[in-house]
């Protein structure tokens, strides 16, 4: 059983030329609301993959949480530890997705905001991000015998909480924003993931977006490459990345197989508009 403790979002999507800068107003090709969520993205893209996933998280009683609870049960995700939170709304994101594949988001967090770890039995194997609050993934990393974090969106977080991680993967900016070190090339990339396994996190993957993966641990170091893909957009292409990893490696693959099996999933993603992969189960 994989636990993923994290948000469910509605994604409103709109389709632009180029991500807006500040003070432009833009007119969008068109405009979709899909599922999205840092957590539920995760928890699908497991799933689909075939493992067990309780998702421990929170939606509102409104029309978006009714189509997310859909959205659970049509990937397989078990929601025993769903809370459904009344008089708050369903977790919400703006996405604006430019041409280029690559976009620009802001999340409220709603009902999000009222996910509870507490469920998450000792010696569980979980999954998490940071869109939840941090008092419930501090929890959460206590319970866990493997805890995997992706530290997404960037936030404050304690040493004590990177040397509970059985991994964590930042991508470039939140590993910037965790270690004060402006990743610009492979040496800052390297010292970067240096600086983390310092703090106690066992292993140490940074997402490179198309180029995709540096993996560091306490015996050794190593790239791995991205399949070129024809890029439609970049959302949730780090979600697939972890949920496929955290189901690969709760498989028992090793991490040196699980991490090129997991960046596949991560690139494929990026070839269909939205956090979810669309197609039927
Ligand atoms: O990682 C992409 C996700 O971030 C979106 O689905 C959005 O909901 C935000 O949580």
């Amino acid at each position: 059983m994989i636990y993923v403790l994290g948000s469910a979002n509605a994604d409103l999507v709109f389709r632009v030329p180029a991500v807006p800068l500040a003070g432009q107003t833009l007119l969008a090709s068109d405009y979709c609301v899909l599922p999205g969520g840092k957590g539920l993205n995760q928890a699908v893209a497991a799933a689909r993959l075939g493992s067990t996933v309780e998702f421990v998280g929170a939606v509102g009683s409104d029309a978006n949480g009714h189509m997310l609870l859909g959205v659970m049960a049509a990937n397989k995700v078990g929601t025993l530890h769903l809370t459904r939170v009344t008089g708050v709304p369903t977790g919400c994101a703006g996405i604006f997705v430019g041409d280029d594949g690559e976009n620009a988001i802001a999340a409220a967090p709603g009902a999000n905001s009222f996910a509870s770890a507490s469920a998450i039995p000792t010696g569980a194997f979980v999954l998490t991000q940071l869109e939840v609050p941090l008092v419930e993934v501090t929890q959460a990393a206590g319970a866990a015998s493997t805890f995997i974090l992706n530290p997404a969106p960037a936030k404050p977080i304690p040493d004590s909480l990177i040397a509970r991680c059985t991994v964590i993967t930042p991508n470039e900016s939140e590993a910037a924003s965790l270690t004060g070190i402006d990743l610009n090339d492979d040496a800052s990339i390297e010292l970067a993931a240096q600086d983390l396994l310092s703090r106690g996190a066992q292993h140490v993957i940074i997402t490179l977006g198309a180029r995709g993966v540096y993996w560091a641990h306490p015996g050794g170091s190593e790239y791995f490459d991205a399949p070129q893909v024809e890029v439609v957009d970049t959302t949730g292409a780090g979600d697939a990345f972890n949920g496929a990893l955290a189901h690969h490696l709760h498989a028992a693959t090793s991490m040196r197989e699980a991490i090129p099996l997991a960046v596949q999933i991560a690139s494929i993603s990026t070839t269909h508009v939205g956090a979810i992969d669309p197609s039927p189960l």
